[in-house]
């Protein structure tokens, strides 16, 4: 618990175990957020413009790996009501938090700190992450955290002759987290699984194409970036490719998200009640690198805490995946072979927990996918 930045970032300078070599430290130079990431209203795709709703997705998957999405339709008070939720969760007592707490990354439900392979990584990121699975929900949500809680609104008048003031408690307060993150959960994955259906449509694909086995697994990682004392030094996530099929990202409306673009990091402007969403790599290679996984970091900033909540929507362990057959030219072979999701997460993971520091994870991960074929 004590190695969680939340728990000590007062008190202390950047620690030297937090500064990146200079190649991949952010710097001085800022990259202020901008607003060349693509926009999709996404309430236009129900009515006669889905045609072109599709070919903004398209494009921008293929050129950026990102868009944002507005009018969505995730209520903006579920979506507010989460993202506090998610706040409050890392302020709890360091008691309420020690039970969610573990070093154990096989724990599918675990608050920890930087990366899984905090004890061998050359530098530490400047961030904590909650994370858990969401699929099958009924499940799932027993062993999510259970604080914070609330109590409901009352009429005292009811319960007048309740004999214990303890036992009253406990009918009232119930699991806000759980309640609400579940309600969340939900949405996103209803909002994921419409995206799909517009990338499976620009890409000539049955409707469908992505439902079930590609898209049935779904994490959520809740990242949480305290005050840093020199963001040019550190990074809250360094660059890497979402290894799944597709993310959908609430970043609150603090900037820090950045993507690498032709050799360049863009800034995406945090945007009123939109949710970012982007192409991971296991859509690339469906799509036979049609569509791009870009490549992207978090980075710090000095004054306010940032709390973000991403919602991979993964294949399931056994699904097999390959580039589809008709995005493949005839006279070409295709750019990866088949392989099961399993199979290429489990060396990759493997290769996590071995040796590799948290700088080139990522990287190499995606090299090696490349060198599947
Ligand atoms: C991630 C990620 C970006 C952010 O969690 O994979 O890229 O802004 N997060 O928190
Ligand atoms: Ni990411």
């Amino acid at each position: 618990m004590e190695k969680l930045v939340s728990s000590w970032f007062n008190d202390r300078p950047l620690p030297q175990s937090y500064i990146f070599p200079p190649e991949t430290r952010p710097g001085n130079h800022t990259i202020p957020g901008c607003n060349s990431i693509p926009v999709v209203d996404l309430s236009k795709a129900s009515g006669h413009d889905r045609t072109t709703i599709v070919q903004q997705i398209l494009i921008a998957s293929r050129e950026f790996g990102f868009f944002q999405v507005v009018n969505h339709g995730v209520s903006e008070n579920l979506v507010n009501d989460t993202m506090n939720v998610f706040k409050e969760f890392f302020e709890l007592s360091a008691e309420d938090k020690a039970g969610v707490y573990s070093e154990d990354p096989k724990r599918p439900c675990r608050l920890y700190t930087s990366s899984p392979n905090y004890d061998r990584e050359n530098v530490h990121l400047w961030r904590d992450n909650l994370r858990h699975p969401c699929h099958p929900l009924e499940e799932c949500i027993k062993i999510w955290p259970q604080k914070p809680t609330r109590y409901r609104y009352y009429n005292p008048a009811l319960i007048h002759d309740c004999s214990s003031p303890f036992l009253l408690l406990s009918f009232l307060s119930y699991d806000l987290y759980r309640e609400t993150v579940a309600a969340y959960s939900i949405e996103a994955k209803k909002l994921g699984l419409r995206i799909l259906e517009l990338i499976s449509e620009g890409l000539g694909l049955s409707s469908g194409f992505f439902g079930d086995d590609l898209s049935e697994s779904v994490i959520l990682s809740v990242n949480h970036y305290p005050p840093c004392p020199d963001p040019s030094l550190t990074l809250g996530v360094p660059k890497h490719c979402d290894p799944n099929l597709l993310t959908i990202l609430h970043q609150g409306d603090i900037y820090g998200l950045q993507v690498f673009k032709d050799g360049e990091w863009i800034g995406v402007e945090p945007m009123h009640n939109a949710f970012v969403v982007n192409i991971g790599l296991q859509l690339q290679i469906i799509s036979n690198n049609m569509l791009k996984s870009a490549e992207h970091r978090a980075v710090t900033n000095s004054k306010v805490a940032r709390t973000t909540a991403a919602f991979f929507i993964s294949p399931v362990d056994d699904c097999i995946i390959e580039p589809v057959k008709s995005l493949v030219n005839t006279d070409e072979s295709p750019a990866y072979r088949a392989f099961s999701y399993k199979e290429v997460m489990e060396p990759a993971k493997s290769l996590v927990t071995a040796t590799d520091p948290p700088l080139r994870r990522a990287f190499q991960f995606k090299e090696y996918v490349d060198k599947l074929y």
